[in-house]
């Protein structure tokens, strides 16, 4: 097919060959690879798991009937089929007892009819006469609890409610084999579960898309070996997360008073802190055992490099993820007691069998960033002293290498500029327009443009954009001839066409440009059910995060760019990489995790995946969103160490590994300044400090003025722009020409890349 054609005709062609991909068997494939190795196996007492299939089970749990394959919003994808736990055992004929399927079903139907969302109904009491049937049925129980989150709202159900304690109370007072099986996209408090004794096996399963069930079933059967680390500490209560504290205190602002302390960062630095763990940081089992040791380590001017050998010491096969965290000395500047710098994981070793894997300690990742100059200002140090270093997938016992970095005097890595950091506090609102409203800016779609007509076949003396991508011209020709009003139209979202459902940009037929449509994801490409056109559900991005296994990463990238592609679309809006700040963010399931080095790198392979089919992805949200309540309008109140070590850490890498085509900025305010029109963080560090060379879109109906967005940097405004108060803004001095052409030619020139 030429350059573009599916996006000027949108044709229904399959991508290869006379099958479309779309939802197919290949995907399933990759979808259910991701979700097996997603799985976290948290316990495994008296090695009650893997299971005999023969041996008759009772799922107790309304999440035994809704399984919960992704949150809610803009996140949810509509696939062809779900397989939830139920279902993933039965496909491998293992005989469950029936009649508690059918009650929680029933009692489910009565909470939908009362207008409760999936995902948002109360546990059931399981009547004492069904749970002694279930218990003369099978000698082993399945308890399964869920949680639902989405878009707009954040979560208040991190404790296990009283239904669910007394549904644990009633199975395990009657079986003597009781497995957990937690379906939820985000942490949730595991610590009553971890330390009843009557439970000796837990998995999470996370939210696994369409065929997380599927997967699950596989694991507890032990037809595959769970291998997913945990991409954040799960913590005994809510409170026990610093973060907590100022979460919900206000609508207008959140104070990131812990600093660079999440996560691990802050259990792992205290005593105290380190007592309310559950479950740490990489922690995840295995049906089999491994040993790892460091074979060799060497050292350069940029970085320490380890050679690890992985040798499975059990008797089944299986995969290992293995950290690699730092200690730096005490020094001037606080420092986390540890810090993951690096991390790979073990193809499927069979017993016996052992693999290198190669870990790098990359100086620049490993110094503070420096705000108040205790050794150099607004710049990166290595403050002098041994670094010590760590090896093992889990934060608490990776264990220490005998290697140590010493640096002798204070080192600058990178000398910066202060960028982002809190200021004198102004009206943010103010435009030489007059402010917006919020209904002026709210659910618009695109305007359409009316084009003066022409005799279709009479010869125009105009440059296209093919013209430019076969150099006949310069992308600055191009661009000179356009008139003002067109350039304005194009730094705004354009209407749909095709399957589309979230709008498109570029849409200018007369001179060439397509009207590229954009999907939304994370978990897979998002198309409006009407449409007839269902895509492949793939894992959460907490649960392909937990995989630690960044090929896998970039195969879901590379279905999910087959799935764009051949829907016509060209550019997905994602991965989403907010760091999970507090488990309470309503949107943490399409996040990755708390540390930004394993988000950060497991994106960026899920960008390159996506890219290696000529079509883009938005790296979103560009910064510091970390919680839904009020989004639009929430000021993140964070230091300038906070921003650049954790907040802005996970884009950097993604931009500097994986070239993303393009970057959403976030809805939220930061410090004082809405983030779209944030020139510090799009113009001074994305693309000044990083090199970012792809166009930035806003999020979709924000509420900044799209003239400041464009002096920022952020180059289009979705879902549609305003292009009578930027011409107003032009004629009053406040923009120019040349401001408008260079976000114009930042989008023009990814829409080149495109095919
Ligand atoms: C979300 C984005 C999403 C966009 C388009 C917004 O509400 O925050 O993540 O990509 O909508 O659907």
């Amino acid at each position: 097919m030429n350059k573009w054609s599916r996006f000027f005709y949108t044709p229904s062609l399959p991508l290869y060959g006379k099958e479309r991909i779309t939802a197919g068997s290949s995907h399933a494939e990759t979808a259910l690879s991701a979700a097996e190795e997603g799985l976290v196996l948290l316990k495994n007492n008296g090695g009650i798991l893997p299971l005999d299939a023969s041996r008759p089970l009772a799922l107790f749990g309304k999440a035994a009937s809704e399984y919960i394959k992704g949150g809610g919003g803009s996140g949810d994808v509509h696939c062809p089929y779900v397989h939830g736990l139920a279902d993933g055992l039965k496909l491998n004929n293992v005989k469950l007892f029936e009649p508690l399927l059918e009650f929680y079903s029933g009692e489910l139907k009565k909470q939908y009819d009362e207008k409760k969302a999936p995902g948002m109904t109360t546990e059931p009491k399981v009547p004492s006469h069904l749970a002694d049937e279930a218990r003369s049925f099978a000698d082993t129980a399945v308890i399964v609890l869920n949680r639902y989150s989405g878009e707009g709202w954040d979560r208040s159900d991190f404790d296990l409610t009283e239904g669910e304690i007394g549904l644990i109370d009633e199975v395990t007072s009657r079986f003597d084999r009781v497995i957990a099986v937690i379906n939820s996209g985000g942490v949730i408090g595991l610590g009553r579960i971890k330390d009843d004794a009557k439970i000796q096996g837990v998995l999470h399963m996370w939210q696994g898309g369409m065929e997380g069930g599927l997967a699950a079933a596989r694991a507890l059967l032990g037809l595959v070996n769970p291998s997913g680390k945990l991409a954040d500490t799960h913590a005994r209560t809510i409170d026990d997360y610093p973060s907590t504290a100022g979460f919900g205190k206000s609508e207008d602002y959140v104070e990131y008073t812990e600093g660079i302390y999440v996560g691990y960062r802050h259990f792992e630095t205290s005593e105290n802190a380190r007592n309310a763990v559950v479950y740490p940081f990489g922690y995840g089992l295995s049906y089999t055992t491994f040993t790892v040791e460091c074979t060799d380590s060497h050292e350069d001017d940029k970085m320490v490099a380890f050679t690890v050998k992985v040798t499975n010491t059990g008797s089944v096969s299986g995969k290992e993820a293995v950290g690699l965290y730092f200690k730096a000395p005490e020094g001037k500047l606080d420092k986390p007691a540890r810090v993951l710098v690096d991390f790979d994981k073990t193809a499927l070793l069979e017993p016996g069998k052992s693999q290198e894997l190669r870990l790098y300690a990359d100086k620049y990742l490993m110094s503070s960033y420096d705000e108040k100059g205790a050794v150099a200002e607004a710049a990166y140090v290595l403050e002098p002293g041994d670094y010590e270093f760590y090896l093992g997938s889990n934060v608490e016992t990776a264990g220490l290498l005998p290697y140590r970095m010493h640096i002798s005097e204070p080192r600058i890595t990178s000398q910066l500029s202060h960028k982002g950091g809190p200021k004198e506090s102004s009206d943010m609102n103010e435009s030489v327009i007059g402010k917006l409203t919020a209904e002026e800016s709210d659910g618009l779609t695109p305007w359409v443009r009316a084009v003066a007509p022409r005799i279709c076949w009479a010869k125009r003396d105009v440059k296209t954009l093919m013209d430019v991508y076969e150099k006949k011209c310069t992308l600055d020709e191009f661009v000179a001839q356009l008139t003002d009003d067109q350039l304005v139209d194009l730094t705004g979202g354009q209407p749909l066409t095709g399957v589309s459902n979230v709008w498109g940009f570029g849409n200018l037929p007369e001179y060439g440009i397509p009207n590229v449509q954009c999907a939304d994801g994370p978990a897979g490409i998002r198309i409006n059910p009407e449409t007839g056109v269902a895509t492949t559900a793939f894992p959460c991005s907490t649960m392909l995060c937990c995989t630690w296994n960044r090929s896998l990463a970039r195969a879901v990238g590379f279905a999910a760019g087959e799935e764009l592609k051949e829907n016509n679309l060209g550019v997905w809006l994602a991965p989403a990489i907010n760091i999970h700040r507090n488990p309470l963010c309503g949107r943490n399931f399409e996040y990755y995790s708390e540390d930004p080095v394993l988000a950060g790198k497991m994106a960026a392979e899920l960008v390159k995946g996506v890219q290696n089919n000529h079509v883009g992805t938005s790296v979103k949200h560009f910064a510091c969103n970390n919680k839904e309540v009020n989004r639009k309008n929430s000021d993140s109140r964070v230091s300038e160490r906070a921003l650049r070590e954790i907040y802005l850490k996970a884009f950097e890498i993604v931009v500097k590994e994986a070239k993303p085509y393009t970057v959403m900025s976030s809805y939220n305010v930061i410090n004082g300044t809405r983030a779209s029109e944030n020139k510090d963080l799009i113009t001074g560090i994305l693309r000044d400090e990083w090199g970012f060379e792809g166009f930035v879109m806003s999020d979709w109906w924000n509420m900044a003025e799209q003239y400041k967005e464009i002096l920022a940097g952020n180059d289009l405004k979705m879902a549609c722009g305003f292009p009578d108060r930027v011409k107003k803004a032009m004629e009053l001095g406040a923009l120019t020409r040349e401001d408008i052409e260079k976000c114009v030619k930042r989008i023009l020139n990814v829409i080149l890349l495109l095919d």
